[in-house]
């Protein structure tokens, strides 16, 4: 077995291959779907008489909220519509937060932390590590946060000021939080303190590709919770129509709401409303977005199938992997810690793999277990032989085979 491993190895290596799949991008034909936008012909005011070429409507046109309104299941007095991107909204919560909080702004407390479910996504460790924010991991489970793991590092330290979770399809593991775990989440971070940030990255909203658990909307469980001033969900259209050239939304209320306006307010006189509203004509309504989206799903989940068919040649006893609803990620897991071991191997083939340890606060997965592979971007072809590429590293790896 070991040198047919081995000759996999060489023979691939000898192909001097360059391929991809660091990050969760649509590919080419998912961008296609929303073409029409690119000449698609607005009037130049909105529904309501504003002038879409000029500064005014900071926080989004009326019919762009409505459209963030329906998908987020919000009252559209809690919803800002914004610019391209909502990792840009997540950070000014933060940012926010940082300056402004009351009674006390984060930046005036002695080690301000934030609890950070993992594994996650790095560009959130980086944004809390830009503050000075220690991210603190707690482990996820099948239906959310580890609700224990939650309560014991509340009663261990005052200084947590929140926590950020991807609520469906959680990146990369895919995870889809229940109501009971949110309502459970709810209950321990506001009893904690009624000032504790819950900050949800809702980055995969509508972007399921198979069924999925019921769940009811968030903004309804917050509601009942009674958490609404003390939470924030963000999502966008990155995944949706062009990724940088969408739009982005907020559901959030009271003091958090207030806190949003005051550091957007300095920053940015409005957002590109012309391309608000060119979504708006370009979907119409919620309806419009869903019926969009089941043609990524098409696109998108043949892609995870053609993962799997290669992840299902390991054994068993080499690791296990996920198998998500939904969302652009798929998690590997090796039995043995030796997830930055395959990675090196599948780059000294010629294919680019997320730094193992990167779904970590600080790059460090304690296992060194965990390994992100991504898909959607690169060609049905490119993506076999990725994958390929992939299993004969973590073979090599697991059977200690010198190569
Ligand atoms: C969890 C998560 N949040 C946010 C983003 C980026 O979203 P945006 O382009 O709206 O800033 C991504 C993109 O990969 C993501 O996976």
């Amino acid at each position: 077995m070991h040198d047919k491993i081995i000759t996999k190895f060489n023979s691939l290596k000898e192909k001097q291959l360059s391929i991809d799949i660091t990050r969760g991008k649509p590919d080419k034909d998912q961008l296609d779907l929303s073409n029409a936008l690119l000449d698609i012909s607005i009037p130049t005011s909105s529904e309501d008489g504003a002038d879409l070429r000029n500064y005014g409507e900071p926080f989004g046109i009326k019919e762009a909220r409505s459209l963030g309104s329906e998908l987020l299941d919000a009252p559209l007095e809690n919803i800002l519509a914004g610019e391209q991107s909502s990792l840009l909204l997540t950070y000014q919560t933060v940012l926010s937060n940082f300056l402004f909080a009351e009674p006390t702004p984060w930046k005036d407390l002695k080690s301000p932390k934030f609890i950070c479910p993992v594994p996650g996504f790095d560009r959130h460790f980086m944004m809390l590590q830009d503050f000075g924010i220690e991210a603190v991991p707690i482990p996820l489970v099948e239906d959310g946060i580890d609700l224990q793991a939650f309560e014991n590092l509340l009663k261990k330290d005052k200084e947590f000021v929140g926590i950020l979770c991807v609520p469906k399809h959680s990146n990369p593991s895919g995870e889809i939080y229940s109501d009971e775990n949110l309502q459970n989440m709810f209950r321990i971070g506001s009893n904690f303190s009624d000032k504790f940030l819950f900050l949800f990255d809702h980055a995969y909203l509508i972007h399921d590709f198979l069924p999925i658990p019921k769940q009811k909307p968030l903004w309804e469980i917050v509601v009942n919770s009674n958490v609404q001033d003390q939470t924030v969900i963000t999502t966008s259209f990155s995944k949706v129509t062009f990724g940088g050239g969408g739009i982005s939304f907020m559901a959030t209320s009271g003091h958090s709401l207030e806190l949003i306006k005051r550091v957007r307010t300095t920053m940015i006189i409005c957002p590109d409303k012309l391309n608000q509203k060119r979504h708006v004509e370009f979907f119409k309504d919620s309806e419009g977005v869903k019926a969009h989206m089941l043609k990524h799903a098409e696109l998108v989940r043949p892609k995870f199938e053609i993962a799997y068919s290669y992840l299902e040649k390991l054994d068993k006893s080499c690791g296990s992997f996920s198998r998500p609803t939904g969302g652009y990620f798929i998690t590997y897991s090796t039995a043995k810690p030796i997830a930055s071991q395959v990675v090196e191997l599948c780059k000294e083939m010629g294919v680019l793999i997320t730094p193992a340890g990167s779904t970590f606060p600080n790059n460090y997965d304690p296992d060194n277990s965990v390994i992100r592979l991504a898909p959607t971007y690169v060609s049905q072809d490119e993506l076999k032989t990725a994958m390929e590429v992939f299993i004969t590293a973590v073979e090599l790896a697991h059977y200690e085979i010198d190569a």
